[in-house]
């Protein structure tokens, strides 16, 4: 392992009936309080009414920025922070998936910073105050409601990167599966496929001893593997939620990625192609990642055999390692095919048009990933594969 530091303050209120906790998390960081929620979906399934009821019995003075968008734009970051300064907001609840949660945290940052929230975004300007926020998670997929993390896109230049801060951890997130319930299957799908290519991207890596994080991994594919397909079945099924639930939190909160650095390169290349379609993160992510994994199989083959045997149960007898490493990374498009992701970029009517683009776009700070640094032939190979 290398040497470590954990830090990870986010309180997590997880289980049945929990948003009753916002009358004890909330009143605690002032009486302004701005609601940051998505198009409407919690106002659907009713979630939104039991929030502003239980704030309202505090007394809270309540502000709203609604329509964040998946994707989450730097116009509607810009229309937060606004609203934040004007208003002096004390504090921020994001009510939504990563895109409401990843927008809260730039306009928690931007609302204490004089120039544009962009700066931070394109670390321009590293964040020294932050307004404080919590959460109220919609969605498995992202892990946002327990990282600093935050993706934010630029439609007009057409740019989408992620950025972070220490201040920018939640300070409480609330999880309860039954607020995931409505989530439509192919939401359900990409929140799956996302949490598991956060795992991957972390498992790829060539630090030696790690092997309780690995089988963390492994365990943590296993479980994602073995749900998914009764969950695409049975979408109110409270256990398989709260399965998932914890699984997507679990999968990019630090915990897995102890004493060694993941790779990213993947992301980074979804990040780029979304930039320019706008479309839904872990699509991207399923028609990349397995052609990121053959791109680069012989960069350290014994990892792809190992993940082939411990979570594809690949079959090794007689067979070489190249083989068995082909096998599973067929295994892994196989399931993300069954569960209904999509495997082609023409999924989504993407053609050869703007790889070029897209590909300068990814190497815009040079080379990237940790487990093989791709220069921009390799993004290129990569989207070509993904075709
Ligand atoms: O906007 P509403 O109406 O709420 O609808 C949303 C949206 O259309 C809907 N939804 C959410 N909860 C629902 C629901 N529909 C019915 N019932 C519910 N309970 O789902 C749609 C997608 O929501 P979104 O928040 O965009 O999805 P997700 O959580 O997958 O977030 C994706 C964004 O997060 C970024 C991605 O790049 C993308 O911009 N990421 C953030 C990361 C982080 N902060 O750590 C890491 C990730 O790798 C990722 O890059
Ligand atoms: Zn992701």
């Amino acid at each position: 392992m290398e040497n470590f530091t954990y830090y990870n303050p986010t309180k997590l209120i997880f289980g049945k009936d929990q948003v009753g906790q916002l009358q004890n998390e909330v009143p605690k960081f002032g009486e302004k309080v701005l609601i940051v929620y998505g198009g409407g979906s919690i106002k659907r399934n009713g979630l939104y009414d039991q929030v502003i009821k239980v704030l309202k019995e505090k007394n809270l003075q309540l502000f709203e920025l609604a329509g964040v968008e998946p994707n989450p734009r730097l116009s509607t970051v810009h229309r937060g922070v606004q609203l934040c300064k004007e208003e002096e907001i004390d504090f921020i609840l994001a009510v939504g998936g990563g895109s409401v949660i990843d927008c809260t945290k730039a306009i928690a940052a931007g609302a204490k910073y004089d120039g544009d929230a962009w700066d931070i975004v394109t670390k321009k300007h590293m964040p020294i105050d932050a307004l404080p926020f919590g959460t109220v998670l919609t969605l498995a997929a992202t892990g946002s409601e327990m990282n600093s993390g935050s993706v934010i896109t630029n439609w007009e230049t057409k740019e989408k990167y992620g950025w972070g801060s220490p201040l920018t951890f939640p300070k409480f997130s609330i999880l309860d599966p039954v607020n995931t319930f409505t989530v439509p299957q192919d939401q359900t799908v990409y929140g799956m496929v996302d949490m598991m290519t956060h795992v991957f991207e972390q498992y790829f890596h060539h630090t030696k001893n790690t092997p309780l994080q690995d089988r963390f991994c492994e365990s943590l594919l296993r479980t994602v593997i073995e749900t998914a397909p009764k969950l695409i079945e049975d979408l109110e099924n409270y256990e398989l939620r709260e399965t998932i639930l914890y699984s997507g939190t679990i999968a990019l909160n630090g915990q897995l990625q102890m004493g060694y650095r993941g790779d990213w390169a993947s992301h980074n290349i979804e990040h780029a192609v979304s930039a320019v379609y706008d479309i839904p993160h872990a699509g991207g992510l399923a028609i990349i990642f397995p052609n990121w994994m053959k791109h680069n199989i012989d960069e350290n083959i014994l990892r792809f055999v190992q993940l082939a045997v411990n979570v594809f149960d690949v079959e090794t007898t007689g067979k070489d390692d190249k083989t068995i490493a082909l096998e599973g990374i067929e295994k892994l498009r196989e399931f993300w095919s069954s569960i209904g992701a999509p495997s082609r970029l023409k999924d989504y009517n993407i053609n050869d048009e703007n790889i070029d683009l897209m590909a300068d776009k990814a190497m815009v700070n040079g080379p990237f990933g940790n487990f093989k640094a791709l220069q921009k032939e390799d993004v290129v190979a990569i989207l070509k594969a993904s075709l």
